[in-house]
């Protein structure tokens, strides 16, 4: 039992028996479901979200990480009013489409070419097809816990065990050539590129991997990445829907200094609406030219370059540029603040954990941590979805389990309470949010 949760969400609990009926297991995203139920969300605001009882949270889920600046910030909905104006939809292309490509392709060192679409799971299906196209080989290797969204391929090797699909309905033969190898293991890599004989076309990998434990890439290890790929003549691909724009305006790729052939970016590049971004260099991303004989066919789609999230995007990221001397070392500093704060407090109270992540990402772990990627240990699946409980129900909402994200809007007094309230967890969970019952 969760009583503390449970008596303060009565109206999400009725929502949730309602939403079990029509959506399968009541959510729209996985990650979105935990016990007892999930908190609906009723409207948003800054650091804010408010629950359907009225609840006020501290948001550290910031729209699952799409969100840099808060919750509708002015100077995305002034821009977004204007364009309701004048149409939500196109399906052609516009002005502010070539404006955000440009501002990506200034901000983001490896985006000479890119292509948008509507979700991260789409920009990486078609990363792949790129790469396979540029390279005419088959093999993808991949890390173990990377996760890189819904699409057929790519949805393997996500959690432990590591050698297999994530549930039914995808046959093996359709990821039969994805690999996936240890995160921040060069050798492990490296043996993989071996023994593919010839064949694999690209290294794919978060530079930080989120939801597989918010772990950052060892210093040297993508710089040993970069250097293998070229050796070996291989692409080498960055994952950047998480980091793009949020561990620095250009990416991991500008913060450790390693540039890759192909990326994918989403969450931030849309402004806080719909987007996919797959890009790289000009010549892979051009294999997909239409105008070409035996082109890379790949999207967009229906809503691709839709003119709200243009728009909702170029103001983000024109902000972020602007700001970026203030913004990035503040996330910095509060992202810090509170990694060291929640170990410093929670290992008060006798507990083994520790809080991995860069600039303003975080994620608690409990039990030894891994460099590799969340390992299952005894008991650390059960304790951090007690203390995920114990946070949302003391204020600050963040997905029981999955990394935590800090927006510009997020005051160095959100962090200490948030610090504070992880102090108050109760070893062993007994107080309030126990999820195993
Ligand atoms: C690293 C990474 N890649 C890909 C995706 C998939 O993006 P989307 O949920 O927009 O399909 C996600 C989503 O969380 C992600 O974190």
């Amino acid at each position: 039992m969760a009583p503390a949760y449970e008596s303060r969400t009565k109206r999400s609990a009725a929502l949730f028996k309602r939403a079990r009926k029509v959506f399968a297991g009541g959510v729209n995203h996985n990650a979105r479901y935990y016990r007892p139920y999930p908190i609906f969300v009723k409207k948003a605001k800054g650091q804010h979200i408010w629950d359907e009882d009225g609840n006020a949270y501290t948001d550290y889920w910031m729209g699952h990480m799409a969100l840099i600046l808060g919750h509708s910030p002015k100077v995305v909905t002034e821009a977004l009013s204007a364009q309701i104006e004048n149409g939500t939809h196109y399906g052609m292309s516009s002005g502010l489409s070539v404006e955000l490509g440009e501002e990506i392709s200034r901000d983001v060192p490896c985006a000479e070419m890119m292509r948008f679409c509507n979700t991260g799971a789409e920009a990486t299906m078609y990363l792949v097809r790129l790469a396979r196209a540029q390279s005419r080989r088959r093999v993808v290797i991949k890390m173990a816990g990377g996760w890189h969204g819904y699409n057929t391929e790519l949805n393997k090797g996500v959690k432990a065990p590591y050698d297999r699909t994530e549930g039914s309905g995808i046959a093996p033969e359709e990821q039969a050539f994805v690999k996936p190898v240890r995160f921040n293991d060069l050798d492990a890599v490296e043996r993989a590129v071996r023994g593919a004989s010839g064949d694999v076309a690209a290294i794919f990998l978060e530079p930080v991997l989120g939801a597989g434990g918010c772990i950052p890439a060892d210093p040297g290890y993508l710089k040993g990445l970069r250097e293998l790929a070229d050796r070996e003549g291989v692409l080498l691909a960055f994952d950047e829907i998480i980091t793009g724009f949020r561990v620095a305006l250009g990416g991991a790729q500008e913060r450790y200094g390693v540039v890759p052939d192909l990326a994918s970016l989403g969450k931030i590049a849309g402004g806080g609406l719909p987007i996919g971004v797959v890009c790289g260099r000009k010549e892979i991303v051009s294999a997909a030219d239409p105008g070409k004989e035996g082109f890379a066919s790949i999207g967009g789609g229906t809503f691709s370059e839709n003119p709200l999230t243009m728009t909702a995007g170029l103001a983000t990221l024109r902000h972020l540029r602007k700001s970026k001397s203030v913004v990035y070392p503040r996330l910095e500093e509060l992202g810090t603040r509170l990694r060291r704060g929640v170990d410093a407090a929670l290992s008060a109270r006798g507990l083994d954990v520790r809080t991995t992540g860069m600039g303003s990402l975080f994620l608690t772990h409990f039990g030894p941590t891994s460099p590799y990627a969340r390992e299952p240990s005894v008991g650390d699946k059960a304790s951090a979805d007690a203390y995920g409980l114990h946070m949302i129900s003391s204020g600050s909402f963040l997905l029981p389990g999955h990394p935590g994200g800090i927006s510009a809007a997020h005051t160095r007094s959100d962090v200490d309470d948030f610090i504070r309230d992880s102090g108050e967890y109760p070893s062993g969970g007994k107080k309030m949010g126990d999820a195993r019952s």
